[in-house]
């Protein structure tokens, strides 16, 4: 039988550890954990995360606090809201949502972030604590810190022996998944849109996580028997049959065909999702308890 991962089950016991950790700094004398989420535009579907996201933080007693910007707003209007929430000491984690509009430079933004502030764990200084093995200091991005749980559950901690693909290459999660599946001694292999063979390469891996972006891509001979999957892909398909203007969630993986080839698959929704936002919440008690000293 597979194994279907339950991420909503896993999220949950993340939020309760963090919701107990929250509340002992309160405690001990501290402030709450504070978390500022920064969105700009009016893309529906960042606007779906971003309000999870802050209903999630209230509900782990957090000081959540959003901070919603107009599509026109301009570079530096951006930056200096970044810098006022790096000087305010009520805030220990910022996240500012992506993409950003067309006419902003995500990566300055990103960068002016404080390290010790990104919850995220996308500036430089926390991304190259992750690759060069620093796993105590720094913060890693929720989206992998999040798939590595799910993978552990399967495996455990150590990955030795196991051949592992990612599938996408970006800064958000392909790199630093990789990263961390290295650091958990996996033979890594990173695909992307111009390697040559996909699903050779899906087809030697124990463990195969999917972010594409690509609806249901990863078909069932790409996946080897007995393989653990790992779904990162949130596709929104049109799905008129439920009414106009509705669609429907699928993940980069066809889960129906794979499910029965594989050992361990993580569906769309409740997989890899629900992780993203409680690792979110963790790493923010995570620098709040580190601010607190
Ligand atoms: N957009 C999609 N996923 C993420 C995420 O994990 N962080 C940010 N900042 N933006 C995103």
């Amino acid at each position: 039988m597979t194994t279907v991962i339950d991420g909503k089950a896993a999220a949950a016991s993340v939020v309760e550890a963090v919701s107990a950790a929250a509340e002992k700094l309160e405690t001990l004398g501290h402030r709450r954990p504070g978390l500022a989420v920064v969105i700009v535009g009016n893309d529906p579907a960042s606007h779906a995360y971003v309000g999870a996201k802050s209903r999630m933080a209230k509900q782990c007693g957090f000081n959540s606090i959003q901070h919603t910007l107009p599509e026109d707003t301009a570079q530096d209007d951006l930056m200096a809201l970044v810098a006022s929430l790096n000087a305010d000491p009520e805030i220990d984690g910022i996240l500012v949502q992506l993409p950003l509009p067309k006419h902003l430079d995500s990566d300055p933004v990103i960068q002016s972030i404080l390290p010790e502030k990104d919850v995220d764990g996308l500036h430089v200084v926390n991304a190259g604590k992750l690759a060069t093995g620093d796993m105590d200091t720094g913060l890693v991005s929720c989206t992998p810190a999040g798939a590595m749980i799910l993978v552990r559950q399967i495996h455990g901690k150590d990955l030795s022996g196991l051949n592992a693909l990612v599938i996408g290459r970006s800064n958000l999660f392909g790199k630093p998944m990789a990263q961390l599946l290295l650091a958990a001694n996996a033979t890594v292999t990173v695909g992307h849109s111009r390697s040559r063979d996909l699903p050779a390469l899906a087809r030697q891996a124990d463990i195969l996580v999917a972010a594409v972006g690509r609806p249901e891509m990863v078909k069932a001979d790409w996946v080897k028997p007995g393989a653990t999957v790992i779904d990162v892909g949130i596709n929104r398909i049109d799905a008129p049959e439920r009414g106009e203007g509705k669609f429907r969630l699928v993940g980069d993986v066809a889960f129906a065909e794979c499910k029965p080839v594989a050992a361990a698959i993580s569906p769309v929704p409740g997989g890899v999702g629900p992780m993203t936002i409680a690792m979110l919440m963790a790493n923010t008690v995570i620098a709040a308890y580190r601010r607190a000293g």
